[in-house]
């Protein structure tokens, strides 16, 4: 039996692909590639020292779906595809609603009909919306989503509800991502964004590296110890190992239920640099801008649910965070082109 892991050529997946492998899974990965590079896939499985079966393909085709649950045997599914800038969403929100929820449904249907019924699915934080209190924590109402990109997220939680409690034998699990950073250790393989990165550390590194000039910080006046915004950065080898362990109690689980996946643990952009600056070396040059549109104040995890009952929890603090972003930058300027 084999795990089909969706999205697997991109930033999370791949990471998640390596460690499958690892422990001796067999995997196939089926990514349309149009946020991702085939060469990640091949430096996992030097990695890995076995390979996995790629399927060059889209989630929204269902002869391409069917013909793969019909010619491998799949125990499971992890879910990674989707689109995912924000900012993006607010422009083209039928092309993410399209991607993301139909196409999550069109899965849905094809594993229903192919007789899989386990499922892990890439959720992220920003499901808890705008007014939810910190530290977010899996009891409180998810909704209130501020960009086309959140409710995606939010509406395909839904679906998977919905669908669990009308098909007993299906079993789900939502995992809410918190910030995820870094890259894996031997720095072959990591996060390669399109153009200009949007998200904190990508834009760092490149600064690093000297691709972009100068970090802008958006907003230095928040009610916050230094007036920078917090997030909850995790290590995305952390992340990868959280859906492992997942994957392991998808037996116990009943219907669908949903994890935080994060460190419990706020810090600021201005920590970030400096953190950064001290693992590679190099000074960051930035300056405070306006605030940026959509951004909370302040928000972590309450990960104690994941702790105790996936027994999982993060190992690798911001220094290791940093460090492997820097060597994943440094070996790969240009990413994996
Ligand atoms: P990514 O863009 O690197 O990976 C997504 C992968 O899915 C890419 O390889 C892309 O080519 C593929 N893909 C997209 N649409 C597809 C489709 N229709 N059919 C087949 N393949 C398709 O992104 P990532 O950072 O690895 O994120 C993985 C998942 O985690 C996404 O669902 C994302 O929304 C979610 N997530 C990410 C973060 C984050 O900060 N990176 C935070 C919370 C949640
Ligand atoms: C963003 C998304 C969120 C998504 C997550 C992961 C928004 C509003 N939120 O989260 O929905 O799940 O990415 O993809 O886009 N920052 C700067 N300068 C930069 C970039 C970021 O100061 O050039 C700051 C931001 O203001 C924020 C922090 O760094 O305070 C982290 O930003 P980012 O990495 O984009 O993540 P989020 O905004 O938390």
């Amino acid at each position: 039996m084999a795990i089909l892991v969706t999205g697997g050529a991109g930033y999370i997946g791949s990471h998640t692909v390596l460690a499958l492998l690892q422990r001796g899974d067999d995997v196939v990965v089926l990514d349309n590639l149009c946020n991702a590079s085939r060469e990640a896939i091949n430096r996992v499985e030097k990695l890995a020292g076995k390979k996995a079966t790629f399927v060059e393909g889209d989630i929204r085709d269902r002869a391409c779906l069917r013909d793969l649950f019909a010619s491998n045997s799949i125990s499971a599914v992890i879910h990674f595809a989707a689109l995912k800038a924000v900012g993006e969403s607010t422009r083209m929100p039928l092309e993410y609603y399209e991607n993301n929820v139909a196409g999550t449904v069109v899965l849905l249907e094809e594993m229903r009909d192919a007789g899989v019924w386990n499922f892990i699915f890439s959720s992220s934080a920003t499901v808890y919306g705008a007014d939810a209190p910190v530290p977010y924590v899996e009891t409180t109402p998810i909704g209130g989503t501020t960009s086309p990109y959140g409710t995606s997220k939010l509406m395909t939680e839904f679906v998977m509800r919905d669908f669990a409690k009308a098909e007993p034998k299906f079993k789900a699990i939502a995992l809410r991502y918190f910030n995820p950073v870094g890259a894996h250790e031997s720095g072959e393989i990591g996060e390669d964004p399109a153009g200009i990165p949007n998200n904190l550390l990508p834009y760092i590194a490149q600064v690093a590296i000297g691709r972009l000039e100068k970090l802008g910080v958006f907003g230095g006046d928040y009610d916050t110890p230094d007036g920078t915004c917090l997030r909850d950065y995790i290590h995305v080898v952390d992340l990868a190992e959280g859906h492992l362990k997942a994957l392991d109690y998808l037996s116990k689980v009943e219907g669908y239920t949903a994890f935080n996946l994060g460190g419990g643990k706020g810090v600021s952009v201005l920590e970030m640099i400096k953190a950064f600056e001290k693992a590679s070396g190099k000074a960051i040059p930035f300056e405070i801008k306006p605030r940026r549109d959509g951004d909370l104040p302040a928000f972590w995890a309450d990960a104690s649910l994941a702790n105790t009952t996936l027994d999982w929890r993060v190992t690798r603090g911001i220094d290791e965070m940093m460090r492997d972003t820097w060597n994943w930058q440094s070996k790969n300027p240009d990413g994996f082109r």
